[in-house]
């Protein structure tokens, strides 16, 4: 595998490429990147993957700084996968002057759900992905969907920007317990881990709830919100929307059978979490 750190270096490296398939990454791979990796490489030739902590993307009271970077460690999983470039740049490189061009989500989209809660996220993240596209210049970028709002997001602008890029789904990789694999589990304590699967089970009581008939989804969200704060979690939300768009359906659209997401936030200790389930 080549480690590139260059934009130009890159370019030359990847010349005349028609197949790339790309996964942007912030490190600290774990399982859940490594089905990414593996999916790229059923979608294109070669696979390149990128490493970069976005500063662009972390609130002012984030945890950009504890962010865990855990690079060696990294490039031995990327190696085993066949991965054939890593683009890890500086931030020098990325961003050698203040980055003052970005691109604004729609507010709809972007200031809800993970908007709300993490103001300008989703412009950190779409900015850096359009810039990580332009150097890499993938046929195929893959996303997983543990981050929902982000793929849409991501989806969206790059149809509207007409990019030549295609943007493939991946399904949330998750632990024997339920737990969706993420970096920041890293931050949990064993009493926390052995807590943190009770967000995916309260999402899939949602499903259940809404699969036997249920229809007060406002109800529904309002007690799981509840039952999570009873067992010491701080939920931000616990949100029913609709697949399509990610806006709240009306009663009818859940009556006639609208296809829907549950998608929740929530800290538990210091840490947050975020998962979702397709119901
Ligand atoms: O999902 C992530 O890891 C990041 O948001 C991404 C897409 C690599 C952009 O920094």
């Amino acid at each position: 595998m080549k480690i590139i750190t260059s934009i130009e270096e890159l370019r030359d490296q990847l010349r005349g490429q028609l197949r790339t398939a790309f996964v942007p990454t912030m490190g600290n791979l774990h399982e859940g990147h490594l089905s990414l990796m593996r999916l790229a490489r059923r979608h294109g030739d070669p696979v390149v993957a990128s490493i970069f902590v976005n500063r662009l993307q972390f609130g002012p009271n984030e945890d950009f700084d504890k962010y865990p970077r855990t690079f060696e460690a990294d490039v031995e999983k990327l190696e085993k996968e066949g991965v054939y470039v890593l683009f890890a740049p500086t931030e020098k490189e990325l961003y050698p002057e203040p980055q003052e061009f970005r691109v604004r989500p729609p507010d709809g989209l972007g200031n809800m759900l993970e908007g709300e809660f993490r103001p300008g996220f989703f412009t950190g993240v779409t900015t850096v992905v359009l810039k990580l596209f332009s150097c890499v210049q993938p046929k195929v970028a893959v996303f997983g969907k543990k981050d929902y709002q982000q793929l849409m997001i991501v989806r969206q602008m790059t149809g509207q920007f007409a990019l030549p890029t295609e943007i493939i789904a991946a399904e949330t990789y998750r632990a024997d317990d339920g737990l969706a694999l993420s970096s920041r589990n890293g931050y949990l304590s064993s009493t926390e881990r052995a807590e943190a699967p009770v967000l995916y089970q309260q999402l899939s009581h949602i499903a259940q709830q809404i699969h036997q008939g249920r229809h007060d989804l406002p109800a529904l969200e309002q007690e799981v919100m509840q039952h999570l704060a009873q067992r010491g979690w701080k939920p931000d939300y616990i949100a029913i929307r609709k697949r399509a768009n990610l806006q709240t359906p009306a009663a009818d659209e859940v009556a006639a059978g609208e296809k829907l997401v549950v998608l929740a936030a929530a800290k538990l200790g210091a840490t947050r979490l975020i998962d979702n389930l397709e119901i």
